[in-house]
């Protein structure tokens, strides 16, 4: 990737930029003519043959994040979403951590887990014996029921049994869980596992005299943990009255406050999904899985807690980690056939589901470092208002060149609010 083309990327116009990107080898001459005619949405057809009853589509914003240097390598980032600041803000704490060299990544090979939950079982030890002792008839009738994800290298790997007893007295009955734990290659793996755990549940049945009740993957993605690590020089995070180390310190103990207190934590946690999620979308992966997945992980000490830690290292640098549970793939559903969802793809250079979780993980911490940096500095409303307003001039009603003018304008007004820019709109 030719880096020097993209410098200055966001005062470019549409057009500008979009030639950039195709100067830069991050899109194909066919990509550069989609995005110029303005042709991601999906058509008609495609829609309703992926939903029921489809009425048309819901566009969202598809911008890219720049300065992102992930494991070495030159990124530049899609992500679809609607809050004005995001993208902004991404880009902003990529150029800083770049100072430092950029994210470093660490994805152990993945594995997601499907569970067949049964009922009516007699003796629940006997039972986890029985099943931990038919292991390997169990993960061949398990591939057998998927031949497809065996032959494309991956299937179900390991297996283990749990018993779940609720402890607090409700007065639930206790059920037994059976986990697969499957090797789903490049898939997010939903259907390959489903399919997988109703293949091997009346067997499993037959052997512990219970009755399955669920057959179905976990979106409790442990076994698929993606860790993304930056350090960024204390000089480079001067701002304003603020010295460097001032503002690490802050950042590290504005994180100790979302360690310790879940009113915080969550809000901590929004802003590194703002992140997360926009890239999730923008490559065609289901984020209700992953949002699902990472608020679990959130919670796994028992207290929802920040998912980022920050600390300072010998040298006095600021050491910033996530780590996130990903439900995620590179191919199947949406992702095959959403043309903005191939786009990103391409966009990412085609990263395989490893590489993925790397970049998710590192947007992430960069769009925890960017929100935590602005609230113990200058707040985040300055730069949230200054990108808000453009917003609020479409909103009143400003076309084309009316709307930098409207928000120019409106960043000066006493008040930014949708009357004063209907105020501007009509005076202009
Ligand atoms: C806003 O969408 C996200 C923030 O609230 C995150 C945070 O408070 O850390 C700014």
């Amino acid at each position: 990737m030719d880096t020097t083309k993209l410098s200055k990327f966001y005062k470019k116009s549409h057009e500008e930029k979009i030639s950039a990107l195709f100067e830069a080898g991050v899109i194909s001459d066919e990509d550069k003519q989609t995005l110029l005619s303005n042709n991601l949405d999906l058509n008609l057809e495609t829609g309703s043959n992926m939903i029921e009853n489809h009425l048309g589509n819901y566009p969202l914003p598809l911008g890219v994040a720049m300065n992102f240097v992930i494991d070495g390598t030159n990124k530049v980032i899609p992500m679809a979403i609607e809050e004005p600041s995001v993208i902004a803000a991404a880009s902003f704490a990529a150029k800083i951590i770049s100072t430092g060299g950029g994210f470093s990544t660490n994805v152990p090979d993945r594995q997601v887990i499907g569970q067949v939950t049964l009922k009516h079982v007699g003796n629940m030890a006997e039972a986890r014996e029985i099943v931990l002792n038919a292991k390997q008839a169990i993960l061949d009738r398990a591939n057998e029921a998927h031949p497809s994800i065996v032959k494309r290298g991956g299937g179900a790997r390991d297996l283990t049994v749990r018993i779940l007893e609720e402890t607090d007295q409700t007065g639930f009955p206790a059920f037994l869980s059976v986990h697969l734990h499957i090797d789903t290659k490049e898939a997010m793996g939903a259907n390959i596992i489903n399919t997988m755990m109703e293949g091997i549940a009346p067997y499993i049945e037959e052997l512990t005299g219970g009755t399955a009740l669920l057959r179905i993957l976990s979106n409790y993605a442990t076994e698929s943990l993606a860790t993304s690590q930056c350090v960024i020089p204390a000089h480079a995070l001067k701002t304003g009255k603020y010295t460097g180390e001032e503002v690490r310190d802050r950042i590290i103990e504005a994180t100790q406050v979302a360690t310790i207190d879940p009113y915080r934590a969550v809000t901590h946690n929004k802003g590194i999904m703002n992140g997360v999620d926009a890239v999730v979308v923008a490559t065609g992966n289901d984020w209700r899985a992953v949002e699902a997945s990472v608020h679990a992980y959130a919670s796994r000490s028992g207290q929802y807690r920040s998912l980022t830690t920050w600390g300072k290292s010998e040298q006095g640098d600021l050491v910033g980690s996530l780590t996130l549970p990903l439900p995620i793939g590179t191919v199947g559903g949406a992702i095959s056939i959403h043309p903005a969802a191939q786009l990103s793809h391409t966009i990412l250079g085609h990263p395989n589901v490893n590489e993925l979780a790397g970049i998710l993980a590192s947007v992430g911490l960069a769009q925890n470092f960017a929100a935590v940096r602005a609230l113990v500095t200058d707040g985040i409303q300055k730069g949230h208002m200054g990108l808000h307003a453009r917003s609020l001039a479409i909103s009143a009603g400003a076309k084309g060149e009316q709307v930098q003018k409207v928000a120019d304008l409106l960043k000066q007004a006493p008040h930014m609010n949708l009357d004063a820019a209907r105020s501007i709109l009509r005076n202009l």
